[in-house]
């Protein structure tokens, strides 16, 4: 039901030119020649087209999406602009479609508080990364716990808030999948969304 929600709501988005961005984890991230990097959420592709610009063709950049819209449209953007070193995948964030150890970067812009089970996605997000690997992700927290009758709200938990968590739990899930050195390197001021009070924040990470 949810993905289902998350769907609909983002394959009609995929079609506007609405901005779907929380913060700018991708000016943060600083894709190397030849790395493998992913965007966990790649919507219409535009971070993927950058990383994969940036890595080279000896390297790759992936996008996840679950999404058919956002997937069509980042496949379209990406023939395009001609980028060979760029591929979507349909996944969800809890199963990543990569082997152990496979991944030096992972970047995500306002998608990980969408997922119903955050600590597996941040598993995971341990688990593809090679030892010393990195995420960058830009995502938003509730400065209070979301009342329990939004919490499993599909169409709020698509609309971007109802699945926040609070950012001791958010940090506290960041340690329990294994990630160390913890940096914010930008949290905005709280605001309102939906029926919740959220903040911004990008965060980085080093298995
Ligand atoms: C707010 S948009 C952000 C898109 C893009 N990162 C950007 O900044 O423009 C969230 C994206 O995550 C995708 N998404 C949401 N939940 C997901 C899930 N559980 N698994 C995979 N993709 C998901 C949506 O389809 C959508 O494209």
């Amino acid at each position: 039901m949810q993905t289902e929600k998350i769907n609909e709501r983002y394959t009609q988005l995929s079609e506007t030119s609405c901005c779907l961005s929380c913060g700018g984890a991708i000016n943060y991230a600083k894709p190397q020649l030849n790395e493998i990097c992913v965007d966990l959420g790649s919507g219409r592709g535009n971070d993927v087209i950058r990383m994969a610009e940036e890595v080279g063709v000896s390297g790759h950049a992936y996008g996840i999406d679950i999404s058919e819209g956002m997937i069509a449209k980042a496949k379209t953007n990406i023939a395009k602009f001609e980028i060979e070193n760029a591929t979507i995948l349909q996944a969800e964030l809890e199963k990543l479609p990569f082997e152990n150890n496979f991944v030096d970067l992972t970047i995500s812009n306002c998608t990980i508080n969408h997922a119903s089970n955050k600590q597996a996605v941040w598993n995971e997000v341990n688990r593809i990364l090679k030892v010393g690997g990195r995420f960058v992700v830009s995502d938003i927290y509730a400065t209070t716990a979301i009342a329990d009758e939004y919490r499993n709200d599909p169409v709020a938990v698509a609309e971007c808030w109802a699945g926040a968590v609070t950012k001791d739990e958010y940090l506290t899930m960041l340690e329990s999948a294994g990630f160390n050195n913890i940096i914010i390197y930008e949290e905005s001021a709280p605001y309102e969304k939906g029926s919740a009070e959220v903040a911004s924040f990008t965060i980085s990470g080093y298995k």
